[in-house]
């Protein structure tokens, strides 16, 4: 008989990932293919610029739990597409919200360290007050308040400094860049933690495994790799960890203020996030920065 909710006694959850080519989508895949019966959309099956659409595939699939790593990440260009960004980053999250609750289904969603201005001398937790310094940071901060005034069960995990073996990130960069140049001049006054989409997706896996254990406290989790570094810090990490590997010659790397480097969007000097909340929710705690890389480095 049907029952009108997401999971049938004795069937594997449905599970749909959002946004599966990107970065932390793809690595969802891996996370949890063992984890029900995944459906994974890309953009030409279910485009986000076009949220209502969502709809109506949501309620077809009937998923228990929605994984949404969609997202409109060009940071520099959202400051000129305010619109787009803030429909993909609020508009969409705020429909999966919505069908979630019909379905009682879970919703992860992830957010940014982005939504905070850099000026605490600590680590933020989940309570400090946004304030968003760029567009994009406005609108992921748009789309967490879409979701919370939606309620229902919710993980919004925030995260930073996203890279790892595929799409386009500063790992990646870095090592073009260290393959065409002798020299890089690298931001060195930006501090934040470099996590890997590996270490995002595992972690997802976790929490949702116990969230079939326990009731969580649905809400804001942060979730970034342990420990902090500048840009600086991490393009050297990367080039030593890739020297030990190869024996290739490296570039000589300048630290630069962020001054020298003028970006559209004007970025957080300290993005640095406190996991304890996941830690003590969830019993997660997530490796050091420079671990995680050499995983992925070794891949
Ligand atoms: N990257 C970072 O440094 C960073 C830092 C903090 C938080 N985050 C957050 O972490 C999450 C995952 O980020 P990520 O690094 O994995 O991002 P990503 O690699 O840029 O992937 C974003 C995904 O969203 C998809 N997408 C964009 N517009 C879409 C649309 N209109 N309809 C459907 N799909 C669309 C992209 O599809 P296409 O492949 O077709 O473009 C891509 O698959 C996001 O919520 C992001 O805001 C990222």
């Amino acid at each position: 008989m049907a029952t009108g909710r997401a999971i049938h006694v004795n069937q594997k959850p449905v599970i749909l990932i959002v946004g599966a080519s990107g970065q932390v989508g793809t690595e969802l895949q891996r996370s949890f293919a063992d984890a029900g019966d995944v459906t994974a959309w890309e953009r030409s099956v279910a485009d986000l610029f076009h949220p209502e659409t969502l709809r109506s595939l949501i309620r077809q699939l009937r998923p228990a739990l929605i994984l949404n790593a969609a997202a409109y990440t060009a940071v520099d260009r959202a400051e000129s597409e305010v619109d787009q960004a803030m429909t993909i980053n609020a508009d969409a999250p705020r429909v999966l919200a919505e069908e979630a609750a019909r379905l009682d289904a879970t919703l992860v969603h992830y957010s940014t360290d982005y939504v905070f201005d850099g000026s605490k001398k600590s680590p933020w937790v989940e309570n400090d007050k946004p304030n968003p310094l760029n567009v994009y940071g406005r609108t992921k901060l748009a789309g967490e308040r879409a979701i919370q005034e939606v309620g229902g069960k919710y993980l919004i995990f925030r995260t930073s400094w996203v890279y790892g073996p595929h799409g386009q990130n500063f790992l990646r960069t870095m090592l073009r860049l260290g393959r065409e140049r002798d020299q890089l001049k690298i931001v060195n006054d930006q501090f934040g933690a470099p996590t890997s989409s590996l270490v995002i997706a595992n972690a997802t896996r976790a929490a949702w495994d116990k969230t079939l254990t326990i009731t969580p406290e649905y809400g804001v989790y942060h979730l970034t790799c342990a420990g902090e570094t500048t840009w600086y810090g991490f393009a050297q990490e990367i080039f030593t960890q890739h020297q030990k590997r190869t024996g290739e010659k490296i570039p000589q790397l300048t630290p630069i203020p962020s001054s020298e480097y003028p970006t559209p969007a004007t970025r957080p000097v300290n993005s640095v996030l406190s996991n304890e909340k996941l830690q003590s929710t969830f019993g997660i705690t997530l490796p050091d920065w420079r671990l995680a890389l050499a995983k992925v480095m070794g891949k």
